[in-house]
This record gives C-alpha cells, structure tokens and sequence, in this order.
C-alpha cells in the first residue's frame, strides 16, 4: 500500500462524487437522468470574452504572467469594487488567483495558523470544512435554523468566540441556502467583528445573482473592519466562466502578498488567457447579468412554486444565487429512507433524477437543488421528484 500523507488522507471525497459516478453509469445504461446537482451557469460564456480570450492566444499571450496576475485584470478589479461597492481598492490590494475556490483556500491558508479555530455557518459549501482541514485549522460549525432564513445572528457569533478563533467564514449568497444577508444584518456582524479583531473571509461569488430587485450589500462597504476583511471573487458564475478558473481575493497588503508568495511556489500564476478573458468580461457588456437573472428569476419562482405544492415539504423562497433548498425531512423513515443520502439516491435510482443530499452542506434535513439548467428539464425533474416523494406515503 502507498503511503499518503495524513494531511490528504483526512481529506473526505466529495459526496456528490458518488452520486455522480452512479449517474454517469445510468447515462451509459441508456436512462433519461435529469441533473440537478451542477454548481454552474448553463449559459455558455459570453461571445465578447471568448473573441478576446482567442485575440489574446493569436497575440501570443500565452507565457507566464506576475504570481499575482496581470495589472489591468487587478485594476479592472479595483474599478469594478469601486463602481459596484464604492470601495477604495488599490492593484496591490488585490490578487487573481486560479478561480474563487483557490482563493477561499488561500485566504484561510495566509490567516489561520494550525489548531486556531475557524467559524463555519451551516448550511455551508462543500469545500470550506476541507479547505480549513487541509490548512491545519478547526472548524468550529454555527447552526442556523429556517426560521432565522439559514443566517446567524450577532449574539450567536459572539457566544462562538473564543481564544482561538481566528476567522468567520461568511458566504452571502449562499450555497445551498440562497439566503443573502440584508446590510442591517451584516452591520451586526460586522460590530462582533470589529471588537473581537477576528478576521471574516466574505466569500461573494454569487454577489450579481440577487432577486426581487433587491440591492446586494458587500462586505466590503463597511471600512471599519478594512483590515480584518478577505474579500473573495470571481467570474466564474457571472460571466458563466467556471472552466476558465479566474477568481480573485482582495485583502489588506500584506496577506495579499503572502498570498501571492504562496501562488508564485504553487500555481505560478493563473492561466494568461484566462486573464485576458476575465477582464473582457469586467471591462466589457454588462446586460449579460441582466439576461441571465431573468431565466434564473422565472425558474427560481417555478421551482419553489413547485416544491411548496409537495405535502410536506418546506422550502425558503432563495434570495439570491441558482440553488434552492427544500426540506424534505418529512419523508425520512418512510419505506427505510433514513435520511439525506438514501432519498437522493432512491430519486435518482428510481426517478432518474440527481439532487445533491444536504449532509453534504451539513444540514441533514435538506436537499439541494441547482435550477442553473433549462426549464424543460426542471418540469421533468419537478414532475419527477413530486412523483418520488408522494410514492413514498
Ligand atoms: C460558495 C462558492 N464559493 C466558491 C465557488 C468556486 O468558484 P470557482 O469556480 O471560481 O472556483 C463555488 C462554486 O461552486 C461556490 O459555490
């Protein structure tokens, strides 16, 4: 037997992958699965961005570039914090990192030192309790509850540090939960924050996917806690750029170069073409955001439309991000379904159609569901889990 390191040996595969391999294989038996597990916009990138980025390959550009990325694409960035968010960011403040998820990753790495804690809301993304793991941090899970709308109050931060706390790990949008703090939410965040000095990594990667007209309020907007804040970004969901793994962190001076030491060992630098892609989208056409947030608008109000009219089921109507995030408890222990994991996979077996278990985000109770897809397949795949979930009364 080879010998792995106990640092990648505690590393959990991700639990969509078994549910994925399972579909995969009932694709290759000829079956019809609808899929609603994918993270991702269907929308294909933008024309105006691949035209630059195939430009950009003809120019050969198609070397290394700065650890830190390119300087237009860091000032492209400055601009775009400054005209969306009217924060003062300056290019050395900001690094472009190989897709938001490496800067997650990195930022818990420049912050957290092994065995400090770090503070997890639950519902939380899939990768954030391994990231912190593979750092040597703790993770320290907050509970949120439906009632609360899946936030966390300010009273419940404070209680939940301690000595060792070291980082908040925010994420508005959410993924799964949809929630989006409100900035009367936030500033009461934001108040613990400043006076426990602890840091906050505001993971706002689905920050352009708001509904109902609301107004998306940053991290960054509160300046008091400047210096404690690791903002994380990218164009992968708005821009429909996932494959092109372009994000970036924005941070005080010093974790941004400790970050881009960090990058220069590992990664070198980010992809160049993607670069030059990625500031096409931030320089270029916005009204793509707009045409994208009226599909995801009608099928988010379809979906949940849907999902209510089920007996039992509960679901927050998402304010912001492509995932909704039914409850659908009421059907454990019905016909030996225990729990998250063993519905999915009895949908999927049985109904042909995949949804990612909530144990995964750690909450138990619920099932993910990701409405970036057409709505042809999410008639099918509605009609589908209505049909699976009633079978089991
Ligand atoms: C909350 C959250 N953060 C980060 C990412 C990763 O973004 P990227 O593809 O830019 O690495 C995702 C992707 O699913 C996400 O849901």
């Amino acid at each position: 037997m080879p010998h792995v390191s106990q640092r990648l040996a505690n590393v959990c595969e991700s639990q969509t992958v078994a549910l994925n391999s399972l579909m995969a294989k009932m694709r290759r038996e000829g079956k019809d699965v609808v899929a609603l597990g994918a993270g991702e916009p269907d929308f294909d990138t933008p024309d105006f961005i691949k035209e630059e980025a195939i430009a950009a390959i003809r120019q050969g550009f198609t070397k290394y570039t700065p650890a830190d990325g390119i300087l237009e694409l860091r000032e492209a960035v400055c601009n775009w914090l400054k005209e969306e968010y009217g924060a003062d960011y300056q290019a050395n403040e900001v690094i472009i990192t190989n897709g938001a998820k490496h800067a997650v990753y990195e930022g818990i790495l420049a912050v957290v030192d092994p065995g400090e804690e770090v503070l997890l809301p639950a519902p939380y993304w899939v990768s954030y309790p391994e990231q912190i793991k593979m750092a040597g941090g703790v993770e320290k899970i907050l509970d949120t509850k439906k009632e609360d709308g899946y936030k966390i109050t300010p009273q419940q931060l404070e209680k939940a540090i301690t000595k060792k706390t070291r980082l908040l790990i925010l994420n508005s949008p959410s993924n799964p939960s949809g929630a989006v703090y409100s900035e009367e939410e936030l500033a009461g965040l934001v108040a613990v924050i400043k006076k426990t000095g602890i840091y906050v990594l505001s993971d706002e990667i689905y920050d352009t996917i708001i509904y109902d007209g609301k107004k998306y309020t940053s991290m960054i907007k509160f300046k008091e806690i400047r210096d404690q804040l690791l903002l994380v970004n990218g164009v992968s969901k708005s821009f429909a750029m996932t494959g092109w793994r372009i994000g970036y962190l924005a941070a005080h001076k010093d974790i941004v170069n400790a970050v881009k030491r960090y990058q220069g060992h590992s990664t070198s630098n980010p992809t160049s073409v993607s670069q030059k892609a990625a500031l096409a989208g931030l320089l270029g056409k916005k009204d793509f955001l707009a045409v994208m947030n009226k599909a995801f608008t009608e099928r988010r109000n379809y979906v949940h439309q849907r999902l209510t009219a089920i007996p039992g089921v509960t679901c927050m109507l998402p304010q912001g991000a492509f995932y909704a995030f039914p409850d659908f408890s009421f059907y454990y222990g019905k016909k030996g379904i225990k729990g998250s994991n063993d519905l999915c996979s009895y949908l999927l077996e049985q109904f042909n159609v995949a949804l990612v278990p909530g144990m995964a985000f750690g909450m138990e109770n619920n099932t993910r569901l990701s409405f970036a897809t057409s709505m042809q397949a999410l008639v099918k795949a509605l009609d589908r889990i209505e049909n699976g979930l009633k079978s089991l009364l």
